[in-house]
């Protein structure tokens, strides 16, 4: 007989990454606690993936599922058939899930039919566009779980709203924002080569991987000549993300408009440097967007919606439209020294902690936690 209740972890993607290491971090305090982790494969190049188990320290996975790439369907469903027979054999009694990638909702699915009490880290957080496939992850995996950890109150409001009971909700915070300032002290520098020859504020750093953004080779070039256009004269360092690369290879590359430069996906720690140093950062990311309000770098969001409507009240994003047309007019504000003013702290660093103290109270291994985060 096991003694030990013991807590599955279920990541995937790049952003899960970031978000599970501080919570494994912190339930290594509760010694009486076992934990697990699944990578489902669903990044598996070591740009995408090895690297950022090492930026980040995380344990080598005790089960790598290997799904890869596909359709929507292909990936959610070879994430459900493969995860199946590993919750069998483990028989954990929690399953922890973050974000809202495809191997988020499979593997919450799975646990949800077993019985298995499912955890989802970053609950409620809601674009309310439902053209994006994590949308649709994020609303059925929250229907899914048994404990929503929401990272504002606002989250939180969103699931209420949902009709998710209000003792299953608890506000925690953001983990990804406890990755960072765990390194944001410690970061290397020059990120890149063209970071040093630039110095600092010498440039902008550009992300791209929205399918609605890049899928389409048209609309893609469209954004990146507004982009062009936007930064006048001030070199665009552009980490370029495989789903984006996949367009840009052959003949395609060389038609990238002057002054963007191509960089390969860079690591966690290397891509927060470059960050750090950036005049502004113009990106469709949804983690990027908290990212620079923590930095309090200038940044430019190519979508029309966000599930981070904070970062557009309290931080320094920018909705610029997902056709990028807002962003000359919102880059000539910030040339004007027209920028939003320093930000209020919105993170303690403490988001995981608050996790990993809901989660062993669940499973009978501390007291109810009193530390609870106060309204952001
Ligand atoms: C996924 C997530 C998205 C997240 C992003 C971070 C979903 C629906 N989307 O999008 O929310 O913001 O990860 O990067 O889960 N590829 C490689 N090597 C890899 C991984 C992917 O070359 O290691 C290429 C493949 O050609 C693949 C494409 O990138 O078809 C897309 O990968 P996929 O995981 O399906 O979605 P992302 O666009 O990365």
């Amino acid at each position: 007989m096991r003694g030990m209740p013991r807590i599955l972890h279920v990541v995937g993607a790049r952003p899960n990454f970031v978000k599970i290491a501080p919570i494994m971090a912190a339930l290594r305090q509760h010694p009486v606690v076992e934990q697990r982790l699944v990578h489902t494969g669903q990044h598996y190049d070591p740009r995408m993936a090895g690297g950022f188990f090492d930026d980040l320290g995380l344990p080598v996975p005790d089960h790598d599922l290997r799904v890869g790439s596909g359709t929507h369907a292909e990936q959610t469903a070879a994430v459900m058939t493969r995860f199946e027979p590993v919750l069998h054999a483990e028989a954990p009694d929690l399953v922890v899930v973050v974000g809202d990638v495809n191997s988020t909702l499979a593997a919450a699915l799975v646990a949800a039919k077993r019985g298995v009490p499912v955890a989802h880290v970053e609950a409620g957080l809601r674009s309310h566009d439902r053209s994006m496939p994590e949308e649709i992850n994020r609303v059925l995996t929250d229907q899914l779980s048994a404990i929503l950890l929401a990272p504002t109150e606002q989250a939180a409001a969103n699931l209420r709203h949902d009709g998710r009971p209000a003792d299953a909700i608890t506000v925690v915070g953001n983990v990804m924002i406890d990755t960072l300032l765990a390194h944001r002290d410690t970061l290397p520098w020059p990120a890149v080569d063209e970071a040093r020859d630039l110095g600092e504020r010498g440039y902008i750093v550009l992300t791209l991987h929205r399918p609605a953004n890049v899928d389409d080779p048209a609309r893609l070039a469209a954004i990146l000549a507004r982009v062009a256009d936007a930064a006048a004269g001030v070199p665009v360092l552009f980490p370029v993300h495989p789903r984006t690369s996949r367009l840009l290879a052959g003949d395609a590359a060389g038609r990238l408009p002057a002054g963007v430069r191509p960089l390969e996906p860079l690591g966690y720690r290397r891509f927060l440097a470059l960050m750090v140093g950036a005049a502004a950062v113009i990106t469709d990311s949804g983690g990027i967007q908290e990212e620079t309000t923590a930095l309090g770098v200038p940044c430019f969001t190519v979508r029309d919606t966000t599930e981070w409507p904070r970062t557009l009240t309290a931080g320094t994003n920018r909705l610029v439209g997902a056709n990028a047309a807002g962003l000359a007019d919102a880059m000539a504000d910030l040339r004007a020294g027209r920028r939003p003013a320093p930000m209020p702290r919105l993170e303690d660093g403490r988001a995981s902690t608050r996790v990993a103290d809901v989660l062993a109270s669940h499973l009978g291994a501390a007291p109810r936690p009193a530390d609870r985060l106060a309204a952001v």
